[in-house]
């Protein structure tokens, strides 16, 4: 086993940051950890999900796994490993140990999860915990989660004519789940990528390589907009059609799949030094840019219409800066960097300040996130994702390698 990336080293550009950004973001960790202290003698062994119209968890057991009951379909509990990662972002900005101690107990009730075999969520729910786990501490008694859970996403890896994919949800003997991917995939394979750096196997890397590349022949429109969902043909790999599930239709743009698939391509060029995943990473970035005419946090769908337009995703905007951060921190260009560091630290300075849940009877971290319109569920809400993806921007932000392993990449010329 190693750790180490097998990837040619490049300079890390350090994020310059504002005193008054420094200031916004530190006392923002202050109070991230406060909350969580409050709320994690409160869960038993259940976990955050969605916050409730009074401001409450509604929380799960993690031991909700994802599955069909006749027809209908369900995610199980896909965001217990969020929780974990936030307790370790306040144990890195705190110091505290009771929150190390309390994410180590959080993730012994997580584990079972590295053996399910019907989701392509076991990527969220490991890499947001097993992994800066053993980043964080070097214990492997984290990492053997994480690798168990990549040989279950691995093996999700279906092989067509036209290249192989991922299949997202379900049993893979079930043809519903078989023929199907989504674009939350792609934020997901960062399970794989590290796999293939810890074990030095690369048939992690293959498996995700493969699924970037026919997401990026499959999903993205014209425009660079992408669709939620594809259903392929089991033998050509063609699309027989792209829909939705969480959007607001099957041509619509779901703001939270952009980003995504901004995310998961950005993590698949830096895991790869490939140019072809940061240029498209770009062009996705620029269509949500262009969507948000103005604004920080995205509607949660780009085309929904009526008094729904007016509905936002504040998990979908912290993934944005997550990634965009990223992306500024790897682009070779020196101007395109900037550029993109200044919309990610935007984006953060806004969630920050206008979404972040001060009231005591909210819990959770930055409300107005919307997990399924269609669904009702999680609709004006805090959700659990959304305040992990928040607190990873804040870690890029405020302490670059400590929550992560930050490889180092080297592109080739454009
Ligand atoms: N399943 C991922 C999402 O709701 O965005």
């Amino acid at each position: 086993m190693n750790t180490a990336t097998s990837l040619p080293d490049q300079t890390i550009r350090s994020i310059q940051i504002t005193g008054a950004q420094r200031q916004l973001f530190n006392s923002t960790l202050d109070k991230v950890a406060q909350k969580t202290s409050q709320d994690e003698p409160t869960l038993g062994v259940e976990f955050p999900h969605v916050t409730a119209p009074d401001g409450a968890w509604v929380k799960m057991p993690a031991s909700l796994s994802a599955g069909y009951t006749g027809d209908a379909w369900s995610h199980g509990n896909w965001l217990c490993g969020f929780w974990v990662g936030v307790l370790l972002v306040s144990y890195l900005h705190t110091n505290n140990q009771k929150y190390l101690t309390w994410a180590r107990e959080r993730m012994r009730l997580v584990a079972q999860r590295a053996e399910d075999p019907n989701t392509h969520d076991i990527g969220f729910i490991f890499d947001s915990s097993a992994i800066p786990g053993y980043t964080i501490t070097g214990d492997r008694w984290y990492a053997d989660f994480a690798l168990a859970a990549a040989d279950k996403l691995r093996a999700r890896i279906i092989t067509t004519r036209g290249g192989a994919y991922l299949a997202s949800w379900g049993p893979l003997d079930d043809p519903r789940g078989r023929c199907s991917s989504a674009i939350d995939t792609m934020a997901n394979l960062s399970l794989l990528y590290w796999a293939a750096n810890y074990s030095n196997d690369q048939s992690y890397r293959l498996a995700a390589t493969a699924h970037a590349d026919m997401t990026a022949n499959a999903f993205i429109r014209a425009d660079d907009s992408t669709y939620h969902a594809v259903e392929y043909d089991l033998v050509s790999g063609e699309r027989k059609r792209g829909y939705t599930f969480q959007g607001a239709g099957d041509e619509s743009a779901w703001s939270r799949g952009q980003c995504w698939a901004i995310y998961g391509y950005i993590n698949s060029a830096r895991e790869t030094g490939q140019r072809k995943y940061l240029d498209l990473a770009e062009r996705l970035a620029h269509y949500y840019v262009k969507r948000l005419e103005g604004r920080q946090v995205p509607p949660w769908d780009f085309d929904a219409t009526g008094a729904d337009a007016g509905i936002k995703d504040t998990a979908a905007a912290a993934v944005a800066s997550s990634a965009l951060i990223e992306l500024g921190r790897l682009h070779p260009d020196p101007a395109a960097a900037a550029a993109w560091t200044e919309r990610g630290l935007a984006t953060l300075e806004a969630l920050c300040r206008d979404e972040f849940a001060n009231e005591a009877s909210h819990r959770g971290l930055l409300k107005n996130s919307c997990y399924s319109k269609p669904h009702n569920d999680g609709v004006r809400s805090a959700t659990m994702f959304g305040d992990f993806f928040f607190v990873e921007a804040l870690c890029r932000v405020m302490m670059p390698g400590k929550f992560r392993p930050q490889a180092k990449t080297r592109f080739d010329a454009a």
